[in-house]
This record gives structure tokens, sequence and C-alpha cells, in this order.
């Protein structure tokens, strides 16, 4: 089901299917909800499967200029409350999602039940990759989305979907074309400046479950199975056939474990 939600002057797109306990799941960048649509049947047969256009993407407005990886969560938080959603969640995001994840447990801890990061990273930018963001901000205000999805699949997606899953490509193709540079350039310069949470790891007092795609090259399994070992309850589970986009290249390993770990079983 599609619903608009009104956060002071802000609409947001959430959907919602299935019934049981909810299970929030945040896209990644530069994309919309659409990304979850191949485990989101998997899921709602034991949850109510929660899945919001985060602010500037897919049919959310909100644009500005930078969008902080807090204000993402605050933005969440409010749409929950918006929903009479009072219960704690099980919140899932992927990469840029995951970073909104983080900030989930640093202000709203209260509203988490558990949490699960997949294919995203603990560190903060370094100089570089922090000023790259900047300049492709720029480039995606002047010239649009058209050039994004050639410079992004390579590293979105393994070799092997590339190569083999024409339907794959497409799919995600299409999702980061229509999504709007405004939204696109402020989560750029948003993430630009998040924070290292490395330092947050040893407090999360939640059980945590860390899924990263055995291919993925933007957050690589040693460097996820390192931050995953220093979480408390954490979990680590390695996702064959995909690289960093797991629910669209695996989604039946992908839901498996996700519904798993929500059940309290290892994943
Ligand atoms: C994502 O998939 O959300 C991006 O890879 C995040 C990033 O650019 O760090």
């Amino acid at each position: 089901m599609q619903h608009t939600i009104k956060v002071n002057d802000t609409a947001f797109q959430v959907h919602t299917d299935g019934a049981g306990s909810p299970l929030v799941l945040v896209h990644g960048f530069p994309m919309d909800h659409h990304m979850w649509d191949s485990v989101v049947p998997m899921l709602a047969q034991q949850h109510t499967v929660i899945t919001p256009d985060l602010r500037g993407f897919g049919g959310s407005g909100g644009f500005c200029e930078i969008a902080p990886m807090e204000r993402f969560a605050d933005d969440l938080i409010a749409i929950l409350d918006q929903m009479d959603i009072t219960e704690p969640i099980t919140f899932a995001g992927l990469s840029m999602g995951g970073y909104i994840g983080w900030q989930m447990w640093k202000r709203h801890a209260d509203r988490l039940a558990r949490l699960i990061l997949l294919d995203t990273r603990a560190a903060g930018d370094d100089e570089i990759q922090a000023r790259a963001r900047r300049v492709n901000a720029e480039g995606v205000l002047a010239n649009g989305m058209s050039g994004v999805p050639a410079a992004m699949l390579p590293k979105l997606l393994s070799e092997a979907t590339r190569e083999h899953r024409p339907d794959v490509v497409a799919m995600l193709t299409e999702i980061i074309l229509r999504q709007d540079p405004r939204g696109v350039a402020a989560a750029q310069r948003g993430m630009a400046q998040r924070a290292d949470v490395t330092g947050w790891l040893a407090e999360i007092d939640l059980p945590v479950l860390v899924l990263c795609g055995e291919a993925d090259s933007i957050s690589p399994v040693a460097e996820m199975q390192g931050f995953a070992n220093q979480l408390p309850e954490g979990q680590f589970v390695v996702i064959p056939a995909a690289g960093h986009m797991p629910p669209v290249e695996n989604p039946a390993a992908t839901s498996d474990a996700i519904l798993a770990f929500c059940q309290g079983l290892p994943a």
C-alpha cells in the first residue's frame, strides 16, 4: 500500500506490505524504495515491511542543500510517529541506509529492536573521497543523471551480475535515472560530512546483523567483517553471488538471512 506522509511541509512516499512486527527497509544511494522490490514479498510474510523513499529520492520531496545522515534518521522517526508505529522496529539499511542506521541508534535507540546493516561502512570519508562527492554533487546538478548509471553500476553490481543478469542491470539503471539531481546532490554532500562511527561500535548493545555481498567492492567483506567483530551482539553473513546490492542480486539468500535473524536464529 502506498502512503503519503506529511511531516511539516514535506510529503514522504512510504510503502507498506504484509503484517507482523515492523521492519523498515532503507534504500541506498542514489536509489529509492524499489531497490527492495525483490525481497519485500518474502519479508512481508512475517513482517509489516515499511519502505520509505528518503528525503529528495523517489516520490518524496524535501529538497535541501545538504542532507546529513542525522536528518534522514530524524525524518524516519517523524514518519513512524505519523504512522503511529511506536513498537520498536527492526531497521535495515543498505550502504547509505546503513550510515543512517548508525544515526538511528545514536539518536533514537529506544525505537530500535534490532539493526541490520547491509553493504555499508563504519568509517567516514577521507579528504579525497569527500572532495569527490562534492564534485559529483555539482556534476549531477549541472548535467543531470544520464551519466550516473555507467559510472556507478560497475561498483554496485558484481561482474557476474553485470554479465549475466541484464534484468537486474536494467532495473537498477531505471531506478537511478529517475532520481532528482537535487536530492542526489544533497545526499552526496551529507555523506561527505558523515561521522566516522568506529568508536561507537563497542557500545551498540542490541542485536545487529551485518550482511555483505561476497563481491562488494565499495564495502568489502574484510572491512565489514572487521567492524562486525567489534559489535557486542554482531552477526556477520556473506551473501554469495552478489556485489554491493544483495537484495537485488541474491534476494533469496538476503531474505533468508534477515528472516532468521529477526526470529532470533543464527542468520
Ligand atoms: C550506496 O549504495 O548507498 C552508496 O554506495 C553509498 C556511498 O556512496 O558511500
